[in-house]
């Protein structure tokens, strides 16, 4: 069967995503460890009908211009602030995502990094390597407590209700702030709306779960962490520029807040010397919130579905402009 479209894959990804392109379509892949740089994503991108991008391809509408074949950019992440949607649009160029199928592996993420901070994980791991366990100490390597603590959700959407539901088998005060509340959830959940000051004020365990846009840049400068309790906990795996890098190492130093744990950084990656890496109140993993072989799999099929029904001229299951760009 001649396979009539052109697809580009920026990435290694599951066999379970590659062979729902191959069926159809012939597959370009990069094939390199790194993402392409610039000049290489044109090079790779030209003459395709589709593109099978990720989060560290910067799609803007100067790249969409030297495409003009590119009909679909199907995101491997339910994050897109990579790709200038406006300018995909005004092309009419279809953005995909894939929400829902990490949702559960994030929020289970979001866990293991709070309770690796508050118990001091990474440390009692270093200091038994180290050979310095030498006895039961009633003052070693204290954290702490998450039972009954208070939890701020800053982003209530599909990933934070998921932090709050395992929250509450914490029999955790659960606070909450979005710009767009979800009463009937809240109420289920024992979740209160609060603004982002009483939140951070109040907070044991402060969780970023927004996108990043142009409001949502530096949420946690300065002034918040300032705002936050000094045996405060700082969680992050949305987007690194949510917080002010800056800020956070200044706010880690003075002990200002009591510690971190990073998912997501603001540069990507960070070098291994940088403070927030050495800082042992800072925990920073390589942006792994959806890693697991299950997870994986599912975005890389729902990333190829929602590729091959753009395609198609189809809405796909999750797209973030069909709206604007099928109804045109
Ligand atoms: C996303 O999907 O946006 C995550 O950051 C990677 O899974």
């Amino acid at each position: 069967m001649a396979l009539s479209w052109s697809v580009a894959v920026t990435r290694q990804i599951p066999e379970a995503g590659l062979s729902v392109l191959q069926e159809s379509t012939t597959v370009k892949i990069w094939e390199e460890k790194l993402p392409p740089d610039e000049v290489q994503l044109r090079k790779l991108l030209a003459g395709c009908d589709g593109a099978l991008t990720l989060l560290t391809d910067s799609i803007d509408g100067a790249l969409l211009d030297s495409l003009p074949r590119l009909r679909v950019v199907s995101n491997f992440a339910v994050g897109y602030d990579n790709i200038d949607v406006n300018a995909a649009s005004e092309r009419g160029v279809l953005v995909c995502n894939t929400p829902d199928v990490l949702t559960n592996a994030t929020a289970d993420h979001t866990w293991a990094l709070l309770l690796a901070a508050a118990r001091r994980i990474p440390e009692s791991i270093e200091f038994v390597r180290a050979g310095k366990w030498e006895t039961w100490d009633p003052l070693l390597l204290l954290g702490q407590e998450v039972s009954g603590a208070t939890i701020g959700i800053a982003g209530l959407g599909r990933i934070g209700k998921e932090v709050a539901k395992r929250a509450r088998g914490f029999d955790m005060r659960i606070l909450a702030f979005d710009p767009y509340e979800d009463e009937a959830f809240a109420e289920a959940h024992g979740v209160a709306y609060v603004t982002l000051e009483q939140l951070l004020e109040e907070s044991d365990f402060v969780t970023l779960h927004v996108a990043l846009t142009a409001e949502t840049r530096h949420l946690i400068a300065a002034p918040e962490l300032d705002r936050m309790k000094s045996s405060a906990i700082l969680v992050n795996a949305s987007r690194g520029p949510v917080i002010d890098t800056e800020a956070l190492v200044a706010a880690l130093r003075n002990d200002s807040i009591l510690g971190a744990a990073l998912d997501v950084t603001d540069p990507e990656p960070l070098p291994a010397d940088h403070p927030l890496v050495t800082m042992p109140n800072c925990i920073v993993v390589p942006h792994t919130a959806s890693a697991t072989v299950q997870t994986r799999d599912r975005m890389a099929d729902l990333a190829a579905r929602n590729l091959l029904a753009g395609l198609r001229g189809e809405r796909p299951p999750a797209s973030v402009n069909g709206d604007e760009v099928l109804n045109r």
